[in-house]
């Protein structure tokens, strides 16, 4: 095991008792989501686990997974939000086009709009699970779909995503190249960029997907009795820490958790960021196993959340996610079983890399008492891959 795991406090980190107040997410913007993505078919809660042995074997008083491998057959959170941010711009194109009334993603399942749609083009950058969403996205609610992605996606990754009709194109360079060119192209051809990370200048669309990422919080709060102490979620471009970092703030006031950011070694935008005070960027290949992660700038509107509602940060090396995969794969002591795939494991693996490190802990605030929530954020995203991992030692 590579023990070079990092931590640090956020030294901007915003009081216990701060509200929450004039960062870019909103209560009816998540609460616009959650209406809109529970009336779609094949909307089910995501279960919710506590693995109690594996808590009492880190020294931990719970550990609470929240499991999004089956969400709506999708297989990781990122259903919610490219799918939610497509729905969003073509309600927003049909007002546009003179729409009489503001049209419901329902309504636009019904395809009574599938006419006036065929016009339109969505487009994004995608290491898989985003661009997934929003080719669903795209048939579902019925307008066209080119997917831009970088040399590394597996075969398997880039047949689930043109399994809902999309092109898929690769692209040199890594995710953030793709990122450029996903743009660039849009603009010659007059397609819309549905990205999960925002930049100066591009952000409403961005906004509904971390709008979407919501509903993910929004269940956690209705199934947990009470607040964790501590959130441990697995960070990109940041979307996901954000939305979630917003809603418990919103929602649990001062009695929040704590919100730890987890990144790999080699893609560690945030934990960067937040050490400079200001938007850092990882340049290179950005190589892990940990493949949702492998982002090297935050994105804008995350980091207006993050700067000061994340308190920690943590980077791994990716042996512990394919350690905490396996675990969580083969529990012990009557812990329920529960597929994740590399990034959806990211949570379980900084806690693994911090039951090495006392100072890492004590950085942390852990105690015997603390109750963990962790992000299963995908579940075997690459079947194979998934299999390949779990079947070594
Ligand atoms: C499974 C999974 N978890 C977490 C993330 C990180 O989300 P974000 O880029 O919003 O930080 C991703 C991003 O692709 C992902 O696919």
């Amino acid at each position: 095991m590579n023990d070079s795991t990092r931590a640090i406090n956020n030294p901007t980190a915003a009081a216990a008792d701060e509200a929450y107040a004039g960062q870019p997410l909103t209560q009816a913007g998540f609460d616009a989501a959650l209406a809109e993505i529970s009336g779609w078919p094949g909307y089910a809660l995501t279960p919710l686990l506590s693995p109690d042995a594996l808590a009492a074997g880190l020294g931990l008083g719970a550990i609470h997974v929240k499991d999004e491998g089956q969400r709506f057959g999708l297989k990781s959170f990122k259903a919610l939000g490219g799918a939610y941010a497509v729905a969003e711009l073509l309600r927003r194109y049909l007002a546009s086009k003179g729409g009489k009334t503001p049209v419901s993603s329902r309504e636009l399942l019904s395809g009574a709009f599938a006419r006036a749609l065929r016009a339109v083009t969505v487009t994004c950058a995608t290491d898989g699970n985003h661009g997934r969403s929003v080719a669903w996205g795209a048939q579902l609610f019925g307008c066209r779909c080119v997917i831009f992605v970088p040399a590394h996606v597996s075969q398997v990754r880039r047949d689930a995503i043109a399994r809902y009709g999309a092109e898929v194109r690769e692209v040199d360079g890594n995710y953030d190249d793709v990122v450029r060119h996903a743009a660039t192209t849009a603009k010659a051809e007059g397609w819309t960029v549905v990205s999960d990370t925002s930049y100066p200048g591009y952000r409403d669309i961005p906004l509904d997907v971390m709008h979407g990422y919501g509903v993910v919080a929004a269940e956690i709060e209705a199934q947990l009795a009470a607040p964790p102490t501590h959130v441990f979620v697995q960070a990109g471009v940041g979307a996901l820490a954000a939305a979630v970092c917003a809603h418990f703030w919103m929602h649990w006031g001062r009695k929040r958790p704590r919100l730890v950011v987890v990144e790999p070694l080699r893609a560690d935008c945030i934990y960067r960021s937040l050490a400079a005070g200001r938007p850092t960027v990882v340049g290179g290949a950005l190589e892990t196993v940990m493949a949702g992660l492998s982002c090297g700038e935050v994105s804008e509107l995350a980091w207006e959340v993050l700067r000061n509602g994340a308190n920690a940060v943590i980077a791994i090396d990716d042996a512990y996610a394919l350690q905490a995969m396996r675990m969580l794969a083969r529990p012990t002591g009557g812990d329920p079983p529960i597929v994740a795939g590399e990034t959806g494991a990211a949570g379980l693996a900084a806690l693994l890399a911090a039951r090495n490190d006392a100072s890492i802990r004590e950085l942390l605030g852990f105690g015997r008492d603390s109750r963990v929530l962790l992000l299963s954020s995908e579940g075997d995203t690459d079947p194979e891959i998934y299999r390949q991992i779990i079947e070594q030692a």
